[in-house]
């Protein structure tokens, strides 16, 4: 079993968070400024008028690193300035979905640059109060934020006439209870009015009628961690850096059976094998790589053959089968079992589904109990008919796209290893019984990520 390492890989690419050491203390606010932070807010609030922000954003193509990849500066875009109402800008920093954990890296290494995004964004919109949803699990990650909103309050970053430009604005940090649907935006403000986190049906959409019923923009933390970079180095120089429909960066948080687990900064565009088997490390116990689940369990499967000569970026994700999602990726190593892999999946659905549209509630509840039977050994020949079948029946048919997301990740799954779900139905125990097993493969790996940062090749 290979030690985890506290050394980061050396590879040369542009970094915007990634790019300095991580002491005690480089989280604090003397500490970001003495790195360049606050330039973007100084730059914005000198002079530059609320539209002009927006502007730039859009012109740097930035896309949501909150899983769905929709242009932060068109979402902003929307908003009326001159409607006379109230405009609210949402950080989502509950990053629930199953193997990401980036938000978490910026949020307790980085909290004054996420902060920093919020205010901006803020004043582009013309917002008067801010609001961060945390996950409720987070504890570093918020006495961190916490502290930085402490901070940015006594420097006059926050609250009455900031930097004495006359604008002013309060932010509000509230934490989930750890349910998994409170991020999917619309539930996530229904939660912060302090009422059930249901997800609820568009139109009218949020930017619309969103908290309190007022036009409101939710973003995710890494959406707003890059808006001080493009307003400090220009959108022209942004767009730069990655690839052309995928500017900028990607936070990767990769777990499962790679050597070198942990948070990592790629520019788009850069080499997938490299980054799994060089930056990595490759596989425990030098296995091969079966496949990996790009950006999160809602993304679709990529096997080791669709992954040869893929680039780590928007389009090239989706040309291959799948998407980067929130950048949640999880490699799978040779010898472990799909039918109880797609199992661990399918409770989680079961258990966070809000119970809202019937698909979804009794679909997963039926998937996961098929899959159940299945891993006990009284698989039907049927049964995989019936999952594709409860699977596809989700799709379009749900509020949000939890259901949608749980469908296209069982059916990959069946796509891909539909001979392992046979094997199993037909003799009651798993083609890979007395191997590797998932759990197997993480005994003796400690817990102790390493936080690295790679580059696009040049
Ligand atoms: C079930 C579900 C859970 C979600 N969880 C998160 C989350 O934890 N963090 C997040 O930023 N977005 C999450 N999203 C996506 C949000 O609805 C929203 O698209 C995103 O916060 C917008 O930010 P962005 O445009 O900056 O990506 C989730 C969506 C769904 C359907
Ligand atoms: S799809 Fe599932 S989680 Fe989403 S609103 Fe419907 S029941 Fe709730």
């Amino acid at each position: 079993m290979t030690a985890p390492t506290t050394e980061a890989p050396t590879l040369s690419g542009k970094k915007f968070f990634m790019n300095f050491p991580v002491t005690d203390d480089s989280h604090s606010l003397a500490a970001y400024r003495a790195r360049g932070g606050y330039q973007g807010l100084t730059k914005v609030l000198g002079g530059m008028q609320p539209t002009d922000v927006t502007k730039e954003v859009a012109a740097s193509g930035i896309l949501g690193h909150g899983g769905a990849a929709f242009p932060a500066g068109r979402k902003w875009g929307v908003i009326k300035l001159n409607d006379g109402e109230p405009h609210y800008v949402c950080m989502n920093a509950d990053e629930g979905e199953p193997g990401t954990f980036k938000d978490r890296w910026l949020l307790e290494c980085v909290p004054h640059m996420c902060l920093e995004g919020l205010i901006i964004a803020s004043y582009a919109l013309m917002g008067r109060n801010a609001f961060i949803y945390m996950r409720g699990e987070f504890d570093l990650p918020y006495r961190r934020l916490q502290g930085a909103i402490e901070e940015a309050y006594e420097a006059g970053l926050l609250g009455q006439n900031i930097m004495g430009s006359g604008y002013s604005l309060d932010v509000v940090l509230y934490r989930g209870a750890g349910s998994y649907v409170c991020g999917e935006a619309s539930a996530m403000l229904a939660s912060l009015e302090g009422k059930k986190g249901w997800p609820r049906n568009r139109p009218p959409r949020l930017t619309v009628k969103g908290l309190y019923q007022k036009p409101t923009v939710v973003n995710n933390v890494e959406t707003l961690a890059n808006v001080p970079v493009i307003l400090t180095m220009g959108a022209a120089e942004f767009k730069k850096v990655g690839m052309p429909r995928s500017p900028g960066t990607q936070m990767i948080s990769i777990s499962g059976h790679v050597k070198r687990p942990g948070v990592y900064e790629v520019e788009y565009g850069y080499s997938w094998e490299k980054f799994i088997y060089e930056d990595c490390g490759g596989m425990l116990e030098d296995k091969g790589l079966k496949c990996i689940i790009p950006g999160g369990v809602s993304t679709k499967i990529l096997d080791a053959n669709e992954l040869k000569g893929v680039n780590l970026d928007h389009n090239s994700a989706v040309a291959a089968g799948s998407q980067l999602g929130s950048g949640g990726m999880i490699a799978v190593a040779e010898g472990t079992c799909m039918v109880r892999l797609a199992r661990v999946i399918q409770r989680f659905y079961h258990h966070e589904s809000c119970g809202q549209c019937t698909p979804c509630r009794e679909g997963m509840g039926w998937m996961e109990r098929i899959l159940d039977r299945i891993v006990r050994g009284e698989g039907r020949p049927e049964d995989i008919d019936r999952l594709y079948h409860i699977s596809t029946a989700n799709d379009g048919t749900t509020i949000c796209s939890l259901g949608d997301s749980a469908g296209y990740a069982c059916s990959a799954i069946l796509d891909h290893y539909r001979e392992e779900f046979e094997y199993y139905i037909k003799n009651g125990r798993s083609m890979y019984d007395g191997r590797l097993t998932v759990t197997d493969a993480f005994e003796g790996v400690e817990a102790a990520p390493l936080y690295a940062a790679v580059g696009a090749q040049s």
